[in-house]
């Protein structure tokens, strides 16, 4: 499927986006593992997520869709079933990675695969702390990468591990292994990564220390909760910089979660010279606030160090506010990029450019000279949701039309995406290409 889009001068709404993706995962898998009831509202019913709810389905949960993004996962699965087949994680690294850490510690074999995007990816980062462990790990390329057979062990050796990589996803994996060590397991990753693991681990009862950038687990049960999720700032991100450099813009995202851990974004486009006022602020759980932008003039910024854990996956579409910003934005320390669902530095530098942005790669990361004018073109997403969703928005600021090609994978992480920009638009801005 291709989109084509169409310049807007202007972009006006309140909408609320779809659930976190990071969030939803953990909850889908939290409850498979815990004794009890866990009951989810704010499901983000992506192509991702329901990887997950079908992989912890073949593990032995039992799980009711209630209503849209409302499931009820009956726990207890501490022991999981081994399943009967391979289990496809299609293209979300966040099912294969953490379950790689839930299945280090069960006693049986499950296969795990991914798309041909998932299969290049790097696995030997989660798989080296989960055999060092205990835990057998043998596919391809030496084991590091998918299909990968995973053979658990019980109890797991409780290890330090001193991560080389600031992952969310292999920090997770050696926490959720360590609920099934003979000790208790610390994780020291080198900048703190997104933290909805910590939170979700201590509200499903898991003793848990947080020193730094240390974090302890204890072997121990998980108890059933109800967890509401938030919007998923990633996603509010595609709007939040729509609302930046459209012209006439004025946007307020609802619901939104704001971890900080999360809240990369919002602190470059402020540094950029955006203005984002938050509303209706909650602190239950996960942080939670309403987020409004108007459109404005922006200037180019330095993105790097320890911000960049905190905006890695709003990278793409923070280009598209550099390249229409004023002066020169440098995105450094984030060579992560090269193994995200594409090569995102190269592809951002490529597709932008042939826009008209000018965009020069570097191995860890972009210079971009902002100010070029967009100009319609078609361009390809090469199958990375980010990128196609990030092409849509440079599509509604160049100049005549832009068609956005290979965006089925949006719906990786943001079903509706197109009809939210329509929403906004008060048109059709984002159409199918026949
Ligand atoms: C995620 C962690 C990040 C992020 C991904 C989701 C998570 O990946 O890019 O989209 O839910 O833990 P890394 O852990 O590889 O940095």
């Amino acid at each position: 499927m291709n989109f084509r889009v169409r310049p807007v001068n202007r972009l006006r709404g309140r909408i609320a986006v779809p659930g976190d993706k990071s969030i939803s995962h953990r909850a889908a898998l939290f409850g498979a593992l815990a004794e009890g009831i866990t009951e989810v509202r704010g499901f983000l019913e992506s192509e991702d997520c329901l990887r997950t709810i079908t992989a912890i389905e073949a593990l032995g949960a039992d799980v009711t869709r209630k209503g849209a993004g409302e499931y009820r996962i009956v726990g207890g699965h501490r022991e999981m079933l081994e399943p009967d087949d391979v289990i496809d994680c299609g293209n979300s690294g966040t099912t294969a990675r953490l379950l790689m850490g839930v299945l280090a510690g069960q006693p049986c074999a499950a296969t795990l695969t991914g798309d041909a995007s998932l299969r290049r990816r790097p696995m030997g980062r989660v798989a080296e702390p989960l055999r060092l462990m205990g835990a057998t790990i043998v596919g391809r390329a030496d084991g590091s990468r998918l299909p990968l057979l995973v053979r658990g062990a019980r109890p797991l050796h409780a290890i330090a591990y001193d991560t080389p990589v600031a992952s969310a996803q292999v920090k997770s994996a050696v926490l959720l292994a360590g609920l099934f060590a003979d000790g208790p397991v610390t994780v020291t990753e080198p900048a703190a990564s997104r933290d909805h693991t910590e939170r979700m681990l201590r509200q499903f009862g898991a003793r848990l220390e947080i020193r730094g950038r240390s974090i302890t687990v204890a072997p121990g049960d998980l108890h059933g909760v109800s967890v509401d999720v938030p919007g998923d700032v990633s996603s509010a991100a595609f709007m939040l910089v729509a609302g930046a450099v459209v012209r006439d813009a004025r946007i307020t995202v609802l619901g939104t979660g704001v971890n900080p851990t999360r809240t990369g974004v919002i602190d470059a486009l402020e540094a950029m010279g955006a203005n984002v006022v938050q509303g209706d602020v909650t602190q239950e759980g996960e942080p939670s606030a309403s987020l409004t932008i108007a459109g404005g003039p922006l200037t180019g910024i330095i993105i790097a160090g320890e911000l960049i854990p905190r905006l890695i996956d709003e990278v793409p579409v923070l280009a598209v506010a550099a390249a229409m910003a004023r002066g020169t934005t440098h995105i450094r320390d984030a060579r992560e990029l090269r193994v995200k669902e594409s090569d995102r530095i190269a592809a951002i530098a490529r597709e932008l450019g042939r826009l008209g942005a000018a965009v020069t790669e570097q191995p860890d990361g972009l210079v971009i000279e902002g100010g070029q004018p967009l100009i319609g073109a078609r361009v390809s997403s090469g199958g990375d949701h980010r990128l196609a969703m990030a092409l849509v928005i440079a599509g509604l600021v160049a100049e005549g039309e832009t068609v956005v090609e290979d965006t089925a994978c949006i719906a990786t992480s943001f079903p509706g995406f197109a009809e939210a920009i329509n929403a906004l638009a008060g048109g059709a801005a984002v159409t199918v290409e026949p």
